[in-house]
C-alpha cells in the first residue's frame, strides 16, 4: 500500500519529459522472445508492470536484466510455455507472451490476465486470429493453452474490433508464420507502429502500421535490435491535465503533441493555453480563472480522445464553469474513480459508460483510494486543485504505469509525499 498526502493549492512550474511509454514497453518485451539473439530497450522506466514482465520473461526461460535504464533480454536457451499463475494475474500484457512462446516453444498456457479492472476484458479476438493461423485453443476453468503441430501459416483476418492488444499478438503471430498475413480492422494506436518498426528492425516484413490494414511476410527467423520505444504519450497527458488541474506554466517536452493531439485540443477548448512547437508543448493556466465546462468527450480508439486519458479529463472538468459529460467506448468500468471525485466534493455520477459531472465544485481534501491506474492518477491530479489535505491509498495501481507520478509533480512544485506502508 501507499499513501500519497497531496496539500492541495500549489501552481506548477517546470519542464518535464516523459519515459518510454509503458503500453510500448510490454508488448515489445514479449515480442524480444521473438529473435535468435539478445535485444536491448533503452531507456526504460522502472514500472511495475516492467519488473512482473522481466519475471515473467524469467520464468519461461529468458535472460532478462537490467542493465542502467536499458533493459535486455537474451532469448537463447530452452524456453517453455507455462506462464506462473501469480505473473499472468499481476498484469493484463501477460497476454503479449501468447504468440512469442506458441512460435518459440510450440505451447503455451495463460492464466486469465490481471490488470485493471475497467470491465469485461475478453481475449477472444488473439484467439481466433491465432486459431486461424493453425493453433488449437483449449480453454479450461481460467487458463486458455495453446498448441500448434508445426509452423503458423498466413491468413487474411479480419479483427471484429480494433483491439490494441490483439493487433500486437497477431502482428507477432505473423511474422513467424508462413506466408503472407493481411490483418484488416488492425488498431493504429501509435504503440502499434512502434512495435511493428522494432520487428522490422529484427528483420521482419510488415507494411501499413498506423493504419487498419497490415500486411506481414512471414517465416522468416528474426534477430534482436537495440530499440528506443516511443515516449508515453499517457504520461504526457497526464502532466498537461496536472497543469490544468493546478495551474501555473508547464512544458512538457520530448513527446510529439501529434501523439496526444486530441488531449491537447480538449485542454485548449477548456481554457488552457498552450504552444505547440517540435515536441514541446508550454501549457499556461491562471489558477484563479475558471476552465470551461459543457464539454462532451467521447472516448474511443486512436485518433479518438484515448481512453487512458478519459478518467484525466475528468479530474480537470470538475471545477469547470458548467456540467461536462465523458463517454467511454472501451471500458465499461473506466470512471470508478468517480467515488473518489465525490469525496473530494465533486457533484457527478455514472450512467452506463457515461460520467456526468456538475462542474463548478469547491474541491476540498478528503480520504480518497485510487481504483485502477488512471482513476488513482486522475484523484491525484484532482487533489492538486482542491482546498486542504487529501491523502490517497493506493493499493498498487499507479507505479504500474508512472516510475513516480508523486515524485515528479513534486519537480513541478506540488506539495505531495508518498509513503509506503
Ligand atoms: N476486446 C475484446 N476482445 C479481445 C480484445 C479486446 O472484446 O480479444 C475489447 C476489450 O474488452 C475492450 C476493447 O476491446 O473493450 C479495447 O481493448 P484493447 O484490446 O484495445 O485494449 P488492451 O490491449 O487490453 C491497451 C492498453 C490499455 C488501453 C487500451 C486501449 C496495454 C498494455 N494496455 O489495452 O491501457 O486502455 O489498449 O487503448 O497496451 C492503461 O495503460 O491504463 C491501459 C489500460
Amino acid at each position: 500500500m501507499q499513501i500519497t498526502t497531496i496539500h492541495g493549492g500549489r501552481t506548477l512550474h517546470g519542464r518535464i519529459r516523459p519515459a518510454a511509454a509503458k503500453n510500448s514497453v510490454l508488448p515489445l518485451l514479449a515480442a524480444s522472445l521473438l529473435g535468435s539473439t539478445p535485444s536491448r530497450l533503452r531507456a526504460v522506466p522502472p514500472l511495475a508492470d516492467v519488473a512482473t514482465s522481466l519475471a515473467l520473461l524469467q520464468a519461461v526461460g529468458a535472460g532478462a536484466m537490467r542493465q542502467g535504464s536499458d533493459l535486455v533480454v537474451t532469448p537463447a536457451g530452452p524456453l517453455q510455455g507455462e506462464i506462473p499463475d501469480y505473473l499472468a494475474g499481476a498484469m493484463r500484457s501477460s497476454v503479449f507472451y501468447l504468440a512469442p512462446l506458441l512460435c518459440r516453444v510450440g505451447m503455451v498456457r495463460l492464466p486469465l490476465p490481471g490488470g485493471c479492472r475497467l470491465g469485461p476484458r475478453p481475449v477472444d479476438i488473439h484467439l481466433s486470429g491465432l486459431a486461424a493461423m493453425g493453433a488449437s485453443v483449449e480453454l479450461e476453468g481460467i487458463a486458455v493453452t495453446l498448441r500448434r503441430h508445426g509452423p503458423l501459416h498466413g491468413v487474411d483476418f479480419t479483427l471484429r474490433l480494433p483491439s490494441v492488444g490483439a493487433t500486437m499478438t497477431l502482428l507477432m503471430a505473423a511474422t513467424q508464420a508462413g506466408g503472407t498475413t493481411i490483418l484488416r480492422g488492425a488498431a493504429c494506436e501509435p504503440e502499434i507502429s512502434d512495435l511493428a518498426n522494432f520487428l522490422r528492425a529484427c528483420g521482419a516484413h510488415i507494411t501499413g502500421a498506423g493504419t487498419p490494414v497490415l500486411v506481414i511476410q512471414g517465416g522468416e527467423p528474426l534477430h534482436g535490435a537495440v530499440w528506443t520505444p516511443l515516449p508515453d504519450r499517457i504520461a504526457a497527458a497526464t502532466y498537461a491535465a496536472a497543469l490544468a488541474c493546478a495551474g501555473g506554466e508547464v512544458t512538457v517536452t520530448g513527446c510529439a503533441p501529434a501523439y496526444y493531439a486530441a488531449f491537447l485540443d480538449f485542454l485548449q477548448a477548456a481554457g488552457v493555453e498552450m504552444i505547440r512547437q517540435d515536441d514541446d508543448v508550454t501549457l499556461t493556466r491562471a489558477p484563479a480563472q475558471p476552465l470551461r465546462g459543457r464539454q462532451k468527450l467521447y472516448a474511443n480508439a486512436w485518433p479518438a480522445f484515448a481512453t487512458d486519458t478519459a478518467p484525466l479529463a475528468a479530474a480537470v472538468l470538475l471545477a469547470a464553469d458548467g456540467p461536462s459529460e465523458i463517454y467511454d467506448h472501451l471500458f465499461a468500468r473506466r470512471f470508478a474513480c468517480a467515488d473518489g471525485f465525490a469525496a473530494l466534493g465533486a457533484g457527478c455520477r455514472t450512467t452506463g459508460r457515461t460520467l456526468y459531472l456538475d462542474g463548478g465544485a469547491a474541491l476540498h481534501g478528503a480520504e480518497v483510494t485510487a481504483p485502477d491506474l488512471r482513476g488513482g492518477a486522475a484523484l491525484l491530479l484532482a487533489a492538486l486543485g482542491a482546498d486542504g489535505v487529501t491523502r490517497l491509498r493506493d493499493p498498487g495501481h499507479i507505479p504500474r504505469g508512472y516510475a513516480d507520478l508523486p515524485g515528479e509533480l513534486h519537480t513541478l512544485g506540488a506539495d505531495c509525499v508518498t509513503e509506503k506502508t
